[in-house]
Formats: C-alpha cells, structure tokens, sequence
C-alpha cells in the first residue's frame, strides 16, 4: 500500500485503483506503446481524479459497526440502556468543571477531534486525543506556581492515568460532539521539514507494524484485518480494523476502552508482548490506521462484543 502524502484524504483509493498496473502490461508491448502508453498514463489520472471526486464510489471500507450482532445493535440504539451514555454524561460534567475556562462550549474543540493524532509542538512524539485530554487535565490542575509538566503517556503512571474514568468519560463526550465527522489526519501543510520527516518516519513505522508477524501465532495484523474480514475468530466477526468507532464500551471488559486498548488485546490474542499503554508503537499504529481510515465517517463511541 503506498500512501501519497499530497492527497492524504483518500489515499486508500488511491492505492484501490492501483495506478501501475496498466503502466507495466504496456511496457511488455514494445516500443509501439508509446502513444498508448500515454493514452493510458492520462486514463489512469482520468481514474485517479475521478475515485477523488466521488470518495463514496469504489469506497469499500466499513466500519466495525457492520459485524455487531442484533441484540447489541439494540443495546447501541436504546438511550436507556446503552451504558455508553452514563461515560457520556460524565464527560459533559468534567468539561464543565476542567475544561471550560480556557476552552468554553465543547463545540469549540469538536472540530479536532477527527485529526488525531497529531504530531506535539515540538515534532518528537503523536499526541492522539487521550494523550492530549490528559496533558490538559494536568495542566489544569497544576497549581499556578508549579511548571506544566505532562506525565509521559510511557510511564507506568502515566499509562494508568491514560485509562483513567475521567479520561474515558472525556474522550466518550468529545467522541459523541464529534460524530459524523470524516476522519482527516493529516500533517499541516505549512509543516516543517524537520516535523514532515518525524511525519512520515511515524507512518512508516505504523505501516511496517501493522505489516509484521508477530507472537506465537505469528500473524501480523493484515493477516487478520485485510486477510480474513468477515470470518469467525471464537465468537467474533473480523473487520477491516477502521477505528472509526472509537472510544468502545466492550462487553468481555464491562467499561469502556480506548484504541490503545483494543490494540493491545490484538497483541496479547496473538500471544505477542504487549506493548505498554501509550506506547510509540500504539501511537504509529493508531496514526497508521487513521490515515488508512481518512474520509470515513466518525461513528464511535460504540458497543463491541
Ligand atoms: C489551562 C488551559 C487549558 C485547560 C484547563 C484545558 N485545555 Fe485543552 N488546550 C489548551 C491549549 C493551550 C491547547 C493547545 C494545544 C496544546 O498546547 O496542547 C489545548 C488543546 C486542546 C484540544 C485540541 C483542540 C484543537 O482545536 O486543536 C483538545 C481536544 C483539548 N485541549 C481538550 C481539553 C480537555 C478535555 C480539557 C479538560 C480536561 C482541557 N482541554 C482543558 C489549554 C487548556
Ligand atoms: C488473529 C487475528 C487478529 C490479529 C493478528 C489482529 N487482530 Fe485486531 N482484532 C481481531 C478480532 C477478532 C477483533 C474483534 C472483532 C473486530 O472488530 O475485528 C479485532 C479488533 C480490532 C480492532 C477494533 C475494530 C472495531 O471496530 O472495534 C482494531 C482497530 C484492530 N483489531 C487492530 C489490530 C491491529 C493494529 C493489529 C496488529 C497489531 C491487529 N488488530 C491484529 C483479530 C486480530
């Protein structure tokens, strides 16, 4: 899969309409080509241009969303029960009580939520949402005199405090006020050279990652995830991974669970070393996956088995 850094918004169709194919099965043709060979190049930018104007057209990513049984799309779909909503609520009351004197009405922020992760101010480490709730919890709470110094997501505190009720019930709420929104991450375009190469040396990793076999199954995550989409593992239906759906209340855990989370239940079902919480690893995946996702809808947070 290659991934286009000028047309981040839909790279997966780009790399659908795999534009050098035509090129090669001309090229055996001999020299006469030539003409069809451009005839062809401009009919391949012709398609490429055509995929970008009609995203929904060869668009074949689906959401997790697609796999939940009957009973829990009932649970998901009733207000009452869903107990994704009381995580929701508690997030509104935190908002009000943490986050409103530097950031007013949550709508004010909703807009970001679809561009993590995003690449910290100073270029060396992926922020995704979590990440960035917690540094401002803890910039809120430091007392004026002390210096704003963020746990690092890597510590064991750290790691913790990332899985914490508080940050849950925040990114659950910033998740539902951000609902419907098209997943765009995406480096700035007016970014360093220094911050585009940590960019794409970051989507490389994930890429590489996500590629990899690994534990004593030795699977790699495509081998599930684009091998095997739509077949049982034990009582689960395997999607294509898009992680459109997160935060996810998931019912083998009885709460509710970030990303990072379910991607270190992916590590520890293939009986890998599980990455830690907020680990550089989970960050380039999590990047990795949103660039491959970008342009799908935001429909989290939802109910999994
Ligand atoms: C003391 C002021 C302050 C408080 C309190 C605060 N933030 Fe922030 N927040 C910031 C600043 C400054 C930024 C800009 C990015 C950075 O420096 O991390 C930011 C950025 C953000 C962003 C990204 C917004 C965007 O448009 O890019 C989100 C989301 C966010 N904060 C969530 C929260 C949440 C949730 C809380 C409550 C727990 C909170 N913030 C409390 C100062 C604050
Ligand atoms: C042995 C097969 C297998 C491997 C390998 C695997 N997973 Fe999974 N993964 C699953 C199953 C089963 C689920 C739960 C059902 C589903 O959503 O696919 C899941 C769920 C997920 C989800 C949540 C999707 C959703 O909408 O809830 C993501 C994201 C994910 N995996 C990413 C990864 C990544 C990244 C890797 C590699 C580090 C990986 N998986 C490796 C089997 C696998």
């Amino acid at each position: 899969m290659t991934l286009d850094f000028s047309l981040q918004i839909f790279p997966f169709e780009l790399s659908l309409s795999k534009p050098g194919q035509p090129f090669d099965k001309h090229r055996a043709n001999g020299a006469n080509g030539q003409t069809r060979l451009m005839a062809t190049a401009l009919r391949a930018l012709w398609l490429v241009f055509g995929v970008l104007c009609s995203s929904a057209g060869a668009d074949t990513r689906t959401s997790g969303h697609v796999y939940l049984s009957p009973q829990l799309q009932a649970l998901q779909n009733d207000p009452q029960r869903n107990p994704v909503a009381l995580w929701q609520e508690r997030g509104q009351g935190l908002w009000q009580a943490q986050c409103v004197s530097c950031h007013g009405s949550m709508d004010s922020v909703k807009g970001s939520v679809a561009s993590f992760p995003r690449l910290s101010a100073d270029g060396k480490t992926l922020v995704n949402l979590e990440d960035q709730i917690l540094r401002c919890q803890q910039r809120g709470a430091a007392p004026a005199s002390t210096p704003v110094q963020a746990t690092a997501p890597s510590s064991t505190a750290g790691a913790a405090a990332l899985e914490s009720d508080s940050v849950l019930s925040l990114s659950a709420a910033l998740h539902q006020a951000a609902k419907g929104e098209r997943i765009q991450v995406a480096l700035s375009v007016t970014a360093s050279a220094d911050h585009t190469a940590q960019w794409q040396a970051r989507l490389s990793s994930g890429e590489r990652l996500y590629q990899t076999r690994i534990g004593r199954m030795n699977l790699a995550c495509m081998h599930c995830h684009d091998g095997k989409v739509g077949t049982q593992m034990r009582a689960d239906t395997i999607s294509q991974a898009h992680p459109t759906g997160f935060p996810i209340y998931r019912m083998a855990w009885q709460t509710l669970g970030s990303l990072d989370r379910r991607l270190r239940a992916c590590y520890s079902g293939v009986q890998a070393p599980i990455p830690s919480a907020g680990s550089a690893d989970l960050r380039d995946l999590e990047l990795f996956l949103k660039v491959r996702a970008n342009g799908m809808v935001l429909d989290g947070p939802s109910i999994r088995r």
